[in-house]
């Protein structure tokens, strides 16, 4: 589907968005393993979250849809009767086969081309090390066919920065004889830890050290899921590009591992207001007011790496546009996302006049550049196709994104959204 996005020179409103996919994934996977009734509020309509939804029912956990609600009728996993599909989903393969490495039964799980080339050695060696028994495809890619096995709790120190690989170890844990303890490189989205001790079990963070006790009994809990700071991320671009914008996001996601992307934005001169704060289920929600502003341009490295990974594409865009340019390194874990995501945007940016210089884990966007129209080829990927339609509002004439519709992998309402916006 070619979805074509006209430039605009005025965004406004109040807009609302739906649950946040880190957070949805773990309520549901969570409340199929949680004895009793989980029922979640705001889940995500992303493809990503229905692939996890479609993968615990047919693990046994009884999915319904009741006035907007997902109700999760959780408890014992069975063996599921063909192979799993976690389709474009990185979060639902990774952490689910902690999960599954624990059963008392074997399964196979895959996905899509895209998900098919990702690496997945980073689950493999903490979950053979607690004593599970997966094979991959070439001993590195999915499918994976796990072999469920008794576990054991282990001490593990993450080599790189990945709350997927984090949860996918402490998830294992639930089942595990023994603590079990993961130390993060630098501190990632905690979504998994707040929701663990939601559920009931007992988890101690000390800075970047999380230990999870041996034993834990969860129970189903209703929740709420804050609407998702990613997605929220590239209408906060749209409007601060835009040469009149006064924009308010209702109810987003305002964890601390994640709002990283809020004072990032500031100090590089976003004119920003965080409203009505407010805690849901252990995690934190405001409102955000952004209006057109001046952006001068700065350097994303390290921490701030791994704390932005996600809001990266659209945070080039406004880092072309801005006033000195933006510089990102330490960004290795972009090349092994949905698609190699530095030259994504590399070939998109070309497509558009934009100027753009990478290296193996980085790049830099010079600033004060403008955007011509042009034809966007997203490769599927969502993120990459959301952040061009916003590059669109600003470019010199009528943009058409081909392959559009990759948008619904985490945010199907993006491109009625923006239309609403842009009036
Ligand atoms: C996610 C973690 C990040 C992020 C992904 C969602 C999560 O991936 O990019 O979109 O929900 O834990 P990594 O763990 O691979 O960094």
């Amino acid at each position: 589907m070619k979805q074509t996005v006209a430039p605009a020179r005025k965004i406004g409103g109040v807009i609302t968005l739906r649950g946040d996919k880190s957070i949805s994934h773990r309520y549901a996977m969570l409340g199929a393993i949680a004895e009793g009734t989980t029922t979640i509020s705001n889940y995500s309509t992303g493809a990503d979250c229905q692939s996890t939804l479609g993968a615990v029912a047919a693990l046994g956990a009884g999915v319904e849809h009741v006035d907007g609600l997902v109700k999760i009728h959780g408890g014992t996993l069975k063996a599921p009767s063909a192979d799993l599909d976690a389709g474009n989903s990185g979060s639902t393969i990774r952490m689910l086969s902690g999960i599954l490495a624990a059963q008392a039964f074997d399964c196979r799980i895959g996905g899509d081309d895209s998900l098919s080339r990702r690496p997945m050695q980073r689950i493999m060696t903490p979950l053979a090390e607690m004593g599970a028994s997966i094979e991959a495809r070439d001993g590195r890619f999915p499918p994976l066919s796990i072999h469920g096995r008794a576990l054991r709790g282990i001490d593990y120190t993450l080599p790189m920065a990945s709350a997927q690989v984090k949860s996918c170890v402490l998830l294992a844990g639930l089942f595990a004889k023994g603590d079990t303890i993961v130390r993060e490189p630098v501190r990632t989205r905690d979504h998994t830890e707040i929701a663990l001790r939601e559920f009931g079990a007992e988890i101690e963070v000390d800075r970047r050290t999380i230990t999870l006790r041996e034993g834990a009994r969860l129970t189903g809990r209703e929740v709420t899921v804050p609407g998702d700071l990613s997605s929220a991320a590239f209408f906060l671009v749209a409007a601060l590009m835009a040469p009149e914008a006064n924009l308010v996001i209702h109810g987003v996601g305002l964890n601390p591992t994640r709002s990283a992307l809020l004072d990032f934005l500031v100090s590089i001169g976003a004119q920003m207001k965080v409203l009505d704060v407010q805690q849901t289920s252990g995690e934190l929600v405001g409102d955000l007011r952004v209006r057109s502003s001046k952006i001068t341009g700065g350097v994303i490295e390290g921490a701030m790496t791994a704390a932005l990974i996600d809001e990266i594409p659209a945070l080039a865009v406004l880092g072309a546009a801005s006033e000195h340019g933006l510089t990102v390194r330490d960004a290795g874990e972009l090349r092994v996302k949905e698609t190699d995501r530095i030259a994504t945007l590399e070939r998109n940016f070309k497509r558009m006049g934009v100027q753009m210089e990478t290296s193996p884990d980085g790049f830099h966007l010079p600033g004060g550049q403008k955007f011509h129209a042009a034809q966007i080829d997203p490769e599927g990927d969502h993120r990459i196709a959301m952040a061009f339609a916003v590059a669109a509002l600003a470019a010199d004439g009528p943009c058409a994104i081909d392959g559009a519709e990759a948008a619904d992998v985490s945010f199907p309402e993006f491109f009625s959204t923006l239309h609403q916006i842009t009036g």
